[in-house]
């Protein structure tokens, strides 16, 4: 199924406020300067036009993309959200999804979700899937999958419903045919985080040249030739810009 925005428009690569990002906050979390370098990526990404914002529990920049989608029509949007089952790395303010939830429409000022995804596979992640199942059939959120999931993982929670999503690691040359296949025989939606860490390859970048683009440009096209909707992020508007270009090649 195609992931859209609730007003029916297909979503875009996303512009992510984790990895980097997440550690602007973590530093110094009431820091207003900080907080603001958070906000002005995504406005400067959806000033590009980037439709797509992924966020999580465990960023801690909810309250950031809250502030940068004000006065934005919330349908045009699609915002993806994970919980984290443990809280083993950071202190989790939410125990159960439907809490987490409720908290990430105060953050975010708004009242649905479009992707909710369980962020690891960590304890009884069988039974929060079921949890999730209910967020989604009572209409919390409209989509739901999973992050960092193996295949033999998925594999037990597709008696309960099939995830649409599995946001993985993924870019060109990490080549794994097998998840690959798996995902394409279930119809799960790879998300690929962290597309862009071949960056420097020297093979990478005279592919790029030879096409006469970006290397980053080259690396989100291979992606999305393939069926996978990459996630990614820069501090630096004219980067957004360069890596939106994509949708045009
Ligand atoms: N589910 C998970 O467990 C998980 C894990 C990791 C990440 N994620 C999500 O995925 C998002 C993206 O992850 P990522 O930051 O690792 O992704 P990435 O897109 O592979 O890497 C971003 C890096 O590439 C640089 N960059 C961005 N656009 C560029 C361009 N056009 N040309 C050259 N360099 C460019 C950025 O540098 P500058 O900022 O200096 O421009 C930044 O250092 C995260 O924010 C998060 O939302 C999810």
């Amino acid at each position: 199924m195609p992931l859209t925005t609730k007003s029916g428009n297909p979503i875009t690569i996303g512009v992510g406020t984790g990895s980097a990002v997440k550690l602007v906050k973590r530093e110094d979390p009431t820091n207003a300067e900080k907080q603001q370098v958070i906000i002005d990526i995504v406005k400067n990404a959806l000033d590009i036009g980037y439709n797509h914002i992924d966020s999580a529990e465990v960023y801690l920049t909810q309250p950031e993309v809250g502030k940068a989608i004000k006065g934005r029509e919330r349908e045009d949007l699609f915002i993806t959200t994970k919980y984290a089952i443990s809280s083993t790395f950071i202190t989790k303010e939410s125990f159960t999804p439907e809490e987490f939830a409720k908290q990430t429409f105060k953050e975010l000022g708004t009242d649905y979700i479009d992707l909710f995804l369980i962020h690891f596979p960590a304890d009884d992640y069988v039974q929060t899937w079921k949890d999730v199942i209910k967020l989604r059939d009572e209409g919390l959120v409209r989509y739901i999958g999973v992050s960092n999931f193996k295949p033999e993982e998925i594999e037990k929670l597709i008696e309960f419903e099939i995830p649409l999503v599995n946001q993985i690691e993924y870019y060109w040359g990490i080549d794994k045919p097998k998840v690959l296949d798996f995902h394409k025989k279930h119809n799960i939606l790879i998300e690929a985080y962290s597309p862009l860490k071949p960056i420097k390859d020297p093979e990478l970048i005279k592919l790029a040249e030879d096409a006469n683009i970006s290397p980053a440009q080259y690396l989100l096209k291979h992606l999305l030739d393939n069926g996978i909707l990459p996630v990614t992020t820069s501090f630096q508007k004219e980067k957004l810009l360069d890596s939106f270009k994509v949708h045009n090649l």
